[in-house]
């Protein structure tokens, strides 16, 4: 089929933000879209930017109508830890109903679905009933960094009505789903520095800091015994959760068990009082992504490390703002640390969390799209992950954004095996359609 035909090109590229290896791949693949985008009949061009190139294409922008600015974005995660794929990540395979590949579902399949929609709609009718700018970046998995200024420089070229974004995920398979709140994130490195070369652990041990020792330490003073974050001050602006949301919630067709069997956890843990979709939705975390010091060849190695480094991100939910909390959480180590270690602190991407009214004009016109689509009632959600740069297209442009995800719970995404269902490609085909026709009678 041609659609497949089209995800498998898009699959090949291994089109990595993170890492400079691969950044000819990623120039690969923004061309690759540009050229699509032109194929489909639209007007496309790609930006450079500091880091990866942008792609925007239009149609013809008639006076009268509305505008549509859909995003989403064609650089993916690393892939690793690639010996746990059972099929090589930029092989792009059919197993069962779904197609396995890094960045089948985060993003490419979803935002590949909205360009088949619009290529569909000119093809039949000659038109979109639209004006659409289609924005597609390669650094949302590093966080955006030159995005926000290019939105700025090219504030009036970008002017939409509202924002479409599918990057997101579904409660089920077949059920609609409107996401109508992100949570926010800031990320950083903490370094720490002890003797100036591995030392031997018995003719050293006992005398200086070990600094794996350290960071540990460091790293365990972020949560009480309760599980809820210790440093001074990081809750002040949390937004609490309203009781017609974890009403909502409770409905929804979530279990613990199903949880469980997602993550392969033994049980739920986390911040005491709330249920697992409201820790995950509604709560902020700091998480340790990343634990490095020592020897981590086979067997034993007597030493004591030089370095430690721990990479945490902090995920933010609304009312809580990064640039306030990045100071914080550095006094809060730099207080921690003993002057036995060298710290280093070295920050690295952030963005807001996201919040909307689902019951907006707009809002109702992607509601009426989504059932349009699965034929079923829609379910209200927040989620965990962010997509740093929407509420930025609120603060720059001063327009909503519509979270319409296709992501199923399984899908994998950022881990091994990651994977789309085609069932779902094809819906966001379909509801690429329904979503234009009726934001353009809203
Ligand atoms: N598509 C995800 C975000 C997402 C996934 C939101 C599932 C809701 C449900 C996005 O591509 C992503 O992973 N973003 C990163 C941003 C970060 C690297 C700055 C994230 O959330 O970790
Ligand atoms: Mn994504």
């Amino acid at each position: 089929m041609d659609a497949l035909h089209d995800l498998f090109e898009f699959l090949r590229f291994p089109s990595v933000s993170a890492d400079s290896q691969f950044k000819s791949s990623v120039e690969a693949c923004a061309e690759w879209l540009r050229d699509r985008l032109g194929r489909a009949g639209l007007q496309a061009q790609k930006y450079e930017t500091a880091g990866h190139p942008i792609i925007v294409a239009r149609n013809e922008q008639r006076p009268g109508r509305r505008t549509v600015l859909i995003y989403g974005h064609y650089d993916v995660q690393p892939p690793d830890p690639v010996d746990l794929w059972e099929t090589p990540p930029f092989e792009p395979v059919i197993k069962g109903e779904k197609v396995y590949a890094r960045g089948s579902t985060d993003n490419k399949g979803q935002i590949l679905a909205h360009i088949l929609g619009v290529e569909s709609a000119l093809k039949e009718r000659g038109d979109l009933p639209v004006n659409l700018v289609l924005l597609v970046e390669g650094e949302e998995e590093i966080g955006s960094p030159n995005l926000e200024a290019f939105l700025k420089e090219h504030q009036s070229a970008l002017h939409a009505d509202v924002v479409a974004i599918s990057d997101t995920g579904m409660v089920a398979p077949g059920i609609p789903t409107f996401t109508y709140g992100l949570r926010g994130i800031l990320c950083m490195e903490i370094q720490l520095r002890g003797p100036s070369a591995d030392l031997h652990s018995g003719i050293f041990g006992g005398s200086v800091a070990n600094p794996a020792t350290v960071l540990s330490r460091l790293v365990a003073k972020l949560h009480d015994d309760h599980d809820r974050i210790a440093i001074r001050g990081f809750y002040d602006r949390v937004l609490p959760l309203e009781q017609w949301e974890r009403d909502l919630w409770a409905k929804l067709p979530y279990t613990e068990e199903a949880w469980l069997a997602t993550t392969g956890s033994s049980r739920i843990s986390g911040e005491a009082g709330y249920t697992f979709l409201e820790q995950v939705w509604a709560r902020p975390t700091a998480e340790v992504n990343g634990f490095v010091s020592g020897y981590q060849g086979e067997g034993p190695k007597t030493i004591i490390p030089s370095k430690a480094t721990a990479k945490l991100s902090f995920r933010l939910v609304p009312g809580q703002d990064p640039a306030e909390l990045r100071p914080v959480i550095e006094e809060f180590f730099r207080r921690a640390c003993p002057d036995s270690v060298e710290m280093e602190i070295v920050q690295q991407q952030s963005g807001k969390a996201y919040l909307v009214k689902p019951d907006s004009a707009f809002g109702k016109a992607a509601q009426k799209a989504l059932t349009d689509t699965f034929g079923k009632p829609v379910a209200f959600v927040r989620e965990g992950g962010s997509v740093p740069i929407t509420q930025s297209f609120k603060d720059i442009l001063g327009i909503d954004t519509l979270l319409l995800g296709l992501a199923l719970p399984d899908c994998k995404i950022h881990s091994p095996n990651e994977n789309f269902a085609i069932e779902n490609f094809h819906a966001g085909i379909r509801l690429n359609r329904q979503l234009l026709e009726q934001i353009a009678v809203t």
